[in-house]
């Protein structure tokens, strides 16, 4: 005789939910953060029981895109199999509270800066208008930083004015000396004159380093003590915003925070880019592949990986060539989403010898099966705007501390 199945696991919110809440959804389901809802307490969540069932099932939340069979990564933020199975039990039987004593404390989330207190803030001088629809240009807004002596700063955070409205904003270091949007106003956001052809606009090509890369579900960067981003005495930050219309006329003014390394560190961080902006997507295309190889002239700790495409991005990977045929996968997004681009922090630095070979290859789903694809009868090339496309792998790397990106790019002979 089969023993009697046992009964149906009920999870309940205070004992079994909560927990999973607050380790991997209330960085952003938390008021003032990116998502629209907050899931703190049992009547905030309750109501969306059905709904989270569906986002964890079909791995839409949290927002996390690795395929976990390459690498490891210090920022994953996915379900394991058993949260995903508690969180729909806990939908299809019944959604109940259980019993308030079992709930774990609350976690203390900072209300604000995520970084601490900034010892710098630097903030856009005005409000910056958005159209309800149409196209905005990218608006630069330079500030100067008036640091009279380098900075190592081991901390920093882009807090948005208007979250609903920045599509993403990288915000540049401009060293002094430097001519790239040399002459142009500072404070006011300004667009650059329109590029010619297809290529990139000529003016927003630099070799500035980047401080960081605002995008949703990426908005702060910590860097382990020892380890620093440089701003040099004199620098502006430049901020690059990519603004997109949300159906209502708003404005944003967004802010940088940054906190200084109180000791001076072993290890600079650079983010690295690497890049094709020479290809041609057929029309209808479901799979399109795009590539771009290279090898650093140096030694170098990979940290980081930011793959970054627009709305017909579909997958994306960086492979590296370890000899005899061996290709090694540091990162494979299987299901790249335009609207969340993730930087893959690595559990573990991976050296980069010099001369290695390195791969970046990108996906393009320009077919009307792609339900994002603003046009699949378009012939589709570099640019700007969503509905053009880019293809660039970002990624930082730790150098020796006294090594910049100009000197890291020195070739020997
Ligand atoms: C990195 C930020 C982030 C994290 C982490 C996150 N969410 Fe979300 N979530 C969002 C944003 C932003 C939205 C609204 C936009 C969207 O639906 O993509 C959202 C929407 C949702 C929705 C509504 C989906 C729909 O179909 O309308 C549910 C349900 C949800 N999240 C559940 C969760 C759960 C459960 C977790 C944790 C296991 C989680 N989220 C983690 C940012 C996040």
């Amino acid at each position: 005789m089969p023993a009697p199945a046992a009964p149906a696991p009920k999870p309940v919110f205070y004992k079994d939910v909560l927990p999973i809440l607050q380790k991997r959804c209330q960085e952003c389901h938390r008021p003032g953060e990116i998502a629209p809802m907050s899931f703190r307490t049992y009547a905030e969540t309750r109501p969306w029981a059905k709904a989270i069932r569906q986002a964890v099932v079909t791995r839409k939340m949290p927002p996390w895109f690795a395929d976990p069979a390459y690498g490891h990564f210090a920022n994953d933020r996915s379900l394991s199999k058993t949260e995903i199975q508690t969180l729909a039990d806990w939908a299809d039987s019944g959604a109940l509270a259980g019993d308030r004593k079992d709930a774990p404390p609350p976690r203390d989330w900072p209300s604000g800066w995520n970084i601490g207190t900034p010892d710098a803030v630097f903030e856009m001088p005005a409000e910056f208008p958005i159209p309800a629809s149409g196209a905005v240009d990218y608006q630069y807004v330079i500030l100067a930083t008036r640091f009279a002596e380098d900075k190592w700063i081991e901390r920093v955070e882009v807090r948005p004015g208007n979250r609903a409205t920045v599509h993403h904003a990288v915000v540049y270091i401009r060293e002094p000396g430097s001519q790239w949007l040399a002459g142009e106003p500072g404070g006011v956001a300004f667009p650059l004159p329109p590029g010619s052809g297809h290529r990139p606009n000529p003016r927003s090509l630099t070799t500035s380093d980047i401080l960081m890369v605002y995008t949703p579900g990426n908005s702060s960067e910590i860097w382990s003590p020892g380890i620093a981003k440089k701003i040099e005495a004199g620098s502006d930050l430049i901020l690059q915003m990519h603004y997109t219309a949300t159906g209502t006329a708003t404005t944003d003014r967004t802010s940088i925070g940054i906190v200084f390394a109180k000791t001076p560190p072993k290890q600079a961080v650079l983010t690295l880019q690497m890049g094709n902006d020479r290809f041609v997507i057929p029309p209808g295309d479901p799979d399109y592949r795009v590539s771009v190889t290279g090898t650093l002239p140096n030694d170098a700790l990979l940290i980081g990986l930011l793959p970054h495409m627009h709305l017909r991005g579909k997958a994306f990977e960086y492979l590296l060539d370890r000899g005899n045929g061996a290709i090694e996968t540091l990162l494979k997004v299987n299901y790249y989403d335009f609207h969340w681009q993730i930087d893959y922090r690595l559990a573990t630095p991976r050296l980069l010898r010099a001369g290695t070979r390195l791969e970046w290859v990108g996906y393009f789903d320009n077919s009307a099966n792609n339900p994002r694809n603003p046009d699949p009868a378009a012939e589709v090339r570099f640019g700007e705007q969503s509905w053009e496309e880019m293809m660039i792998g970002f990624f930082d790397v730790l150098v020796d501390a006294g090594l910049t990106k100009a000197k890291f790019f020195e070739r020997k002979r």
